[in-house]
């Protein structure tokens, strides 16, 4: 239950204790007890909210670091809670586009109770028949992630063969079932045989491999994927980038939405066989979910009935209690995560 307005509350945070170098580490995050009085301070336009769903995501790890060079996030501040998405109940409401009682999903703080300054940015949630905890995944970032990198930056046509990298995930899934259903032919990678067992026989990919369990990467794309690939949907870099480039058929596209096997290096690997790109005439883009965000309520108005008609099978990893976020988060990075990576704060 929420607190009355005005009372004075326990609020369990995640302290982010400073700057990472090298894989993110449990430890790199305390959880402390503070109080919270639950009233806006005067004047404000923010909201009040209590925090019911946190959501793991990987570009948190580029927060972790003291950020030098241009992009859309800013550096977590050492000694205060992480923020990053996650799904709230108003408390108090200082903005009109919000009301005591309104559900909303957006940027947040890692603690029970958050103070959010800029209230535009979150979305308000009008569809509560599905569960919550979906605002944190299929219908928040990363779904939307899947939908524009799919439909906006591929290019997809039917038929075509779709390679997906961490296809397991929150996004990867998503972006599998998406060309699934548009009509292509879905390859995955993933990094045990639980995924790939998962991709083939729960979430309808036609085929997928363990990258962990291949000495070549460049084999096993081509025993999958004999023709060639039209679409890669990148999220992970690195090695299978360079594999991928290699079985990359004329004027294919790669969307560039994430290099996860990059982040917690000191120095990037290189990509060798870059040169693909230019003899085969491929489009390479990455992009970044924001820019995409106008598209909202198009993808809702795709995705909803799709969800109710039992077309998308969803994958969530849960952990209860911001006690055990920390765990969730840099488990992301060692592939603990089975699907969706959540962190449940309070079932209200
Ligand atoms: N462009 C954008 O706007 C945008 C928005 C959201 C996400 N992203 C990116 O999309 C990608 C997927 O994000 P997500 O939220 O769906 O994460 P996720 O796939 O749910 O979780 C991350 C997964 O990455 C895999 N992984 C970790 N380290 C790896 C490594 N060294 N090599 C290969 N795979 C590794 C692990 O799965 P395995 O068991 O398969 O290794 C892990 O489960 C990330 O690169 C993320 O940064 C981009």
């Amino acid at each position: 239950m929420a607190g009355e307005n005005g009372e004075v509350v326990r609020n369990k945070q995640v302290i982010f204790k400073g700057y990472v170098s090298g894989f993110p580490k449990e430890t790199d995050m305390e959880v402390r007890e503070s109080t919270m009085k639950l009233r806006l301070p005067e004047g404000s336009n923010g909201l009040l909210v209590k925090n019911l769903y946190l959501s793991c995501d990987p570009y948190m790890r580029t927060r972790m670091a003291k950020l030098d060079f241009l992009t859309y996030v800013d550096s977590f501040r050492p000694g205060s809670p992480i923020t990053g998405y996650g799904v709230a109940r108003v408390l108090e409401s200082g903005h009109p586009n919000f009301k005591k009682g309104n559900l909303l999903w957006g940027i947040t703080g890692w603690e029970e109770y958050s103070l959010i300054t800029a209230p535009e940015t979150c979305f308000k949630i009008e569809h509560t028949d599905v569960p919550l905890s979906y605002y944190t995944g299929l219908l928040g970032m990363p779904g939307m992630t899947a939908y524009v990198g799919f439909f906006e930056v591929c290019s997809p046509k039917k038929g075509e063969t779709v390679f997906i990298s961490a296809a397991a995930g929150a996004v990867g899934q998503l972006v599998g079932q998406f060309a699934k259903l548009f009509g292509c032919y879905v390859v995955g990678s993933a990094g045990s045989r639980e995924k790939v067992d998962l991709l083939k026989n729960k979430l309808g990919f036609n085929d997928a491999f363990n990258y962990k369990e291949e000495p070549d990467l460049d084999a096993a794309l081509k025993r999958c994927l004999p023709e060639g690939i039209d679409i890669y949907f990148e999220n992970v870099g690195g090695k299978m980038l360079d594999a991928v480039l290699l079985s990359m058929k004329i004027h294919g596209r790669i969307a560039a939405c994430g290099m996860i096997s990059q982040y917690n290096l000191q120095q990037p690997e290189g990509v060798h066989n870059l040169m693909n790109v230019v003899f085969k005439g491929i489009r390479m883009q990455g992009f970044l979910v924001f820019d995409y965000y106008h598209l909202y309520p198009k993808f809702l108005e795709k995705v909803l009935p799709q969800i109710k008609e039992g077309k998308i099978v969803y994958v969530e990893d849960t952990v209860e209690g911001l006690e055990n976020g920390p765990a969730a988060l840099v488990g992301l990075f060692s592939g603990r995560n089975v699907g969706k990576q959540v962190v449940v704060v309070s079932r209200e």
